[in-house]
């Protein structure tokens, strides 16, 4: 029943419910406050009374339903929904949503995320995680004056070791290119429908543990493929899981090695990974 609600905020259905009620509480409060306030203004014609009766309610919303969304735990959904309100009427200045990269290898998603962010009018690329020393990169990050912060093994799988790091950068999204491990779940939950990942592969095929770099278009080139692509996807606690946001196809011809088709994939990912994480991120914070 609340499915499209639930798409819409990114929530589920006990928070969708929680919102609603929210939403009406904080209403009713608006209401009755206000026409409380109205008694002691001495407004005698009619049109007056309604027309700072609209501009007195308006500005108790925010405050009611703030109040109200706080002890049902609905305070972050609601400081962001009244800001976007602010943003859309112009009372409010944007604030650029920060992004973390994640990514292991060379970096040339990376690169092209870094290039497509650099002078964006609502999207800033604001930290860079690595989880190794010598990085291709990492180089990269430098030369776009993005910050890096390496990574050990053993506290990241902890789960939220690395939480305090984002959240002082205010990262609000993530995006693993070329990223190779898992995400722990601590980490998922803390960023609920806002981590997406790129695979070099048309997904649910050729996904899941084991299926990264080559290995990936060795087993699509074995099992004699007509084609091959990218898969834009949210991020869950399973391997190569999350629900598709995009695909995009290319062929395998005959005579493909795992080389040839990587870079077939790889321009893909180059034409397409940027732009869908604009539109994602965008439509998501
Ligand atoms: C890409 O093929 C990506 O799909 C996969 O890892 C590779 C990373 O390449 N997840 P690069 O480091 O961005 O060049």
């Amino acid at each position: 029943m609340f499915s499209n609600l639930q798409k819409k905020w990114h929530v589920n259905a006990a928070q969708v419910l929680l919102i609603l009620c929210t939403f009406t509480l904080g209403g009713s409060i608006t209401g009755y406050a206000g026409r409380k306030i109205m008694y002691f203004i001495p407004i005698n014609s009619g049109v007056l009374w309604v027309i700072v009766y609209i501009i007195l309610v308006s500005l108790l919303w925010p405050l009611a339903v703030l109040l109200v969304s706080y002890p049902l735990g609905q305070y972050n959904f609601f400081k962001h929904y009244i800001y976007k309100i602010g943003v859309r009427l112009g009372i409010m200045k944007t604030k650029k949503i920060n992004l973390a990269v994640f990514a292991s290898g060379g970096g040339s998603n990376a690169e092209k995320i870094f290039e497509y962010f650099k002078n964006h009018s609502r999207i800033k690329v604001s930290l860079l995680i690595c989880n190794k020393q010598h990085a291709g990169v990492l180089a990269i990050a430098k030369q776009f004056n993005i910050p890096v912060q390496i990574i050990e093994r053993g506290l990241f799988l902890q789960g939220d070791a690395y939480l305090p790091i984002l959240k002082e950068k205010n990262i609000q999204f993530i995006a693993l290119a070329g990223f190779l491990w898992k995400m722990p779940p601590a980490l998922i939950k803390a960023y609920p429908g806002k981590i997406v990942n790129i695979h070099p592969a048309l997904l649910p095929k050729y996904g899941g543990k084991g299926f990264y770099g080559h290995h990936v278009h060795e087993a699509v080139i074995a099992h004699g493929e007509a084609e091959s692509g990218i898969t834009i996807h949210y991020v869950d606690e399973v391997y190569d899981h999350g629900e598709t946001i995009f695909q995009a196809t290319c062929p395998v011809m005959p005579g493909d090695t795992a080389q040839t088709l990587a870079t077939r994939v790889l321009e893909l990912e180059h034409t397409h990974f940027s732009q869908i994480l604009e539109k994602t991120i965008l439509t998501n914070t």
